[in-house]
């Protein structure tokens, strides 16, 4: 098969890596693709939000079967328009991807089919949702609507920066994203993430992961894309599992398919974990990055059958095949991120590195110049490790870590902690 995955970054180059090793894949393309990507496969210059350019690409090179990376252009209608042009593809509809890029379609959808969930307001009107604020008190979450790159979600330890998110959003800091804001209940707990592929009527979990989105070690520090994963995640017990499946997402699935727009894709739940209950914090509708390192490294090939059997309809007849193996992901990221940072910066010893599906270094934001591998974005590179227990993955992280010559770069000492 000629595949081709939408996207550049380390969750791409690890999805390019898992179904690289696929026997199915005959040529592999990867748009826009990075450095590290290049390695193992073609990587094309195309827009991949202009959904008419990914078809005409697709066409032209015989593509039979697009994997949709990153959330933008699952909501730009792409997955529509491959789908329309009878090019099979893994991804939601841009009906379907409003599970993430409208955070109060995802309430309404909670609400409709009685997922447990954060309680909630929305808000078009700052001295409305100021009054809300002043009545419910601080901590409580604010929630720019759209997408915002991760930027779109302050939890406010006071009135003061709840007020301040209220005026930074509703006041046009976010622009069409922002037009609207959800307020929710602040929940206790521990974060988890759930994976489940789903073909709008079957669906199978694929792992769990934990990301750490704080910079600074103990988890603390500025937000980030995420600094580190690990699979699978202790706390998603077999029991808070089976109730996250069947509270929360086989609901949501099933409402999403009475409206007549069934979710095809792969469905990532954000939950929160308070006395062995899971209670959604959000969906995504795309893999997470890192979390999709970790998942790829445990799963290996096989990930081309799942995702190929999810886009064909056809899930119900599938099994994972699990190993009883950890993975584990550690970024490294440019000095200065999640703030202003440089590019450009050489970084050496990447070479000697031996890959294999133990130990690999996912590139998530990397370029080649004059035969050198430099930065070229804010989080850098997944130095990627799996082994029979999560301690024996985290050392070899860290001793490949440990092989990496980039003074332009930092990560944090202790991805893992919370499960260790
Ligand atoms: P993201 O939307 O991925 O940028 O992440 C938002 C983060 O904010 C989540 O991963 C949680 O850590 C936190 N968060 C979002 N909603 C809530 C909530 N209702 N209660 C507590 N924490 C939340
Ligand atoms: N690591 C979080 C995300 O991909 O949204």
């Amino acid at each position: 098969m000629n595949i081709l995955i939408l996207g550049g970054g380390g969750r791409e180059h690890a999805l390019a890596w898992a179904i690289k090793q696929n026997p199915k894949c005959d040529r592999l393309i990867v748009a826009p693709g990075n450095a590290g990507i290049a390695m193992l496969a073609e990587c094309a210059e195309i827009d991949i939000l202009d959904a008419a350019a990914v078809v005409a690409f697709a066409e032209e090179n015989a593509v039979d079967c697009v994997v949709v990376g990153p959330e933008a252009p699952l909501a730009a209608g792409v997955a529509d328009a491959l789908r329309d042009a009878g090019i099979l593809t893994f991804g939601p509809s841009a009906a379907a991807a409003r599970l993430e890029a409208s955070k109060s379609f995802a309430k309404e959808i909670c609400d409709a089919c009685g997922a447990p969930t954060a309680g909630y307001a929305r808000f078009s009107d700052a001295r409305l949702a100021a009054e809300h604020v002043r009545r419910q008190g601080a901590p409580i979450v604010i929630k720019a609507d759209g997408l915002a790159a991760g930027k779109g979600v302050v939890v406010a330890m006071s009135e003061a920066e709840a007020l301040g998110a209220i005026a930074d959003m509703l006041g046009g800091g976010f622009g069409e994203a922002g037009r609207e804001i959800v307020i929710e209940e602040f929940m206790k707990g521990e974060e988890a993430s759930l994976f489940v592929l789903c073909d709008g009527t079957d669906i199978l979990p694929i792992g769990t992961a934990q990301d750490h989105k704080r910079m600074g070690e103990g988890d603390r520090g500025p937000n980030t894309g995420g600094m580190g994963a690990y699979s699978p995640a202790p706390v998603l017990t077999d029991a808070v599992l089976a109730q996250a499946m069947d509270e929360i997402v086989r609901p949501t699935v099933a409402e999403m398919a009475r409206r007549g727009t069934p979710f095809q894709g792969v469905l990532y739940a954000g939950l929160m974990i308070e006395r062995g209950r899971a209670r959604l914090v959000e969906y995504n509708v795309r893999f997470g990055d890192p979390e999709c390192q970790v998942l790829m490294m445990r799963l290996g090939a096989q990930a081309f059958d799942l995702i190929h059997a999810c886009a064909e309809g056809r899930l119900g007849g599938m099994q994972v095949n699990w190993a009883r193996d950890h993975a584990l992901t550690v970024v490294m990221a440019a000095t200065g991120y999640p703030g202003a940072y440089a590019k450009g910066s050489q970084i050496r010893g990447l070479e000697e590195i031996r890959e294999d599906s133990t130990r690999m270094v996912f590139h998530a934001g990397t370029a080649r110049r004059d035969g050198t591998i430099i930065a070229a974005g804010g989080r850098v590179l997944n130095v990627t490790a799996r082994a029979a227990s999560l301690a024996d993955a985290q050392r070899l992280a860290y001793a490949t870590v440990d092989r990496i010559d980039w003074p332009g770069g930092f990560c944090r000492r202790d991805i893992g902690w919370r499960a260790l």
